[in-house]
């Protein structure tokens, strides 16, 4: 096979390997969540107070870090529970941590090499937006890595009758003035594309967001930024619990959102509302669905799309601090659910005016 580093990717990223989520101790509701939506434990060290959970290629390492000199301990401490490292699997890690500094980006951890019975490891990291860690991994698929025994079958989990596959895209709140910035590290640094603009405009608030995005869609980042600063804008209150930049929501795949947002929510994850003005208004929008309206308004989600296709989608409420989850399923349209943002502010005023909150 030859090589995926090239101009399109010059650090030859080939996917998300995990995100790294800090918390204060491994008791937490954060890991009650995760097996909620259907992830199992499959590797652990006790000795670093860190968990694997996995679901399809999704990877969420839990980290509960006693150490004041480590970086998840020193993230949780400033933020709260939230993604404090991004790791990605790449071609050669030797290459990319030489190319990422060469392309600018700040040193934390040079070329690390461990090695044990199961195989090779290479990892090095770099500083990401706000004080998220950028890490660089090239491993054996068969393992996560060296000092951490591997759980063979976990009785806690409860897997979904339709599990999620991958990590669609994850999006960055940055704070006002800072979009530019951040879009321009992933794109000088890792040769990220932007392949999308929003300007989304409420009746108070607002929030600009560019999505960047490695060409063959291994990696998706929108970049958010609020419309004012001081505002009550959402993406002005996720920086204030924040305190600072930070993943806002990440999107797991669905092969089948209607079987799997009915578990979820009979598993009693909440979901964003949706008032029934909402699904009147979709015959008349400029995509046609194949499922049915009563079972997509039954499990309450979200549709958007144009001529070519349309996504399903639903946000689950914040759950890990100000950090929420997405669940989509794209049926060829590569869009994040702008027009819902429209047809949502719409279908609610509608049901105010129904209500006689508003006058219609
Ligand atoms: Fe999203």
């Amino acid at each position: 096979m030859g090589s995926i580093i090239s101009a399109e990717n010059p650090i030859g990223i080939k996917a998300i390997d995990h995100l790294e989520f800090t918390c204060e101790t491994l008791e937490t509701p954060t890991k009650e969540l995760f097996y909620t939506f259907g992830f199992s434990k499959t590797f652990e060290n006790k000795e670093l107070a860190t968990e694997l959970f996995s679901q399809g290629q999704v990877r969420f390492l839990l980290v509960a870090s006693n150490n004041p000199e480590d970086h998840s301990y020193q993230y949780c401490k400033n933020h709260g529970e939230g993604v404090s490292k991004m790791s990605f699997l790449v071609e050669n890690a030797e290459h990319a941590i030489n190319e990422a500094i060469k392309r600018g980006a700040e040193c934390v951890q040079p070329l690390k090499i461990e090695e044990d019975s199961t195989g090779t490891y290479k990892s090095a990291i770099v500083k990401g937006f706000g004080d998220v860690l950028n890490e660089f991994i090239e491993r054996p698929m068969s393992w996560f890595r060296p000092g951490y025994t591997q759980v063979e079958s976990d009785p806690k989990a409860k897997p979904l009758t339709s599990r999620v596959s991958r990590i669609d895209h994850l999006t960055n709140n940055v704070p006002k003035g800072e979009m530019k910035k951040w879009v321009k590290f992933y794109e000088d640094v890792y040769g990220f594309q932007v392949t999308r603009y929003f300007d989304i405009k409420g009746v108070k608030t607002g929030l600009q967001s560019e999505v960047v995005q490695l060409p063959n869609g291994a990696v998706i980042i929108p970049i958010n930024e609020p419309e004012a600063e001081g505002g009550k804008s959402q993406i002005q209150e996720f920086l204030d619990l924040h305190k600072g930049a930070g993943v806002q929501h990440i999107a797991l795949t669905c092969s089948d959102i209607l079987s799997s947002v009915k578990d979820l929510r009979a598993r009693g994850i909440k979901f964003l509302d949706i008032p029934h003005t909402y699904y009147e208004d979709i015959p008349k929008r400029d995509f046609t669905v194949t499922e049915d309206l009563g079972d997509l308004e039954d499990r309450q989600l979200l549709v958007d799309g144009d001529k070519e296709g349309y996504l399903i989608q639903n946000f689950t409420e914040t759950y890990v601090g100000p950090l929420f989850f997405e669940f989509i399923q794209r049926k060829n349209h590569n869009g994040f659910g702008e027009g819902n943002f429209q047809a949502l502010f719409d279908a609610i005023e509608r049901d105010q005016m129904k209500r006689g909150y508003l006058e219609s």
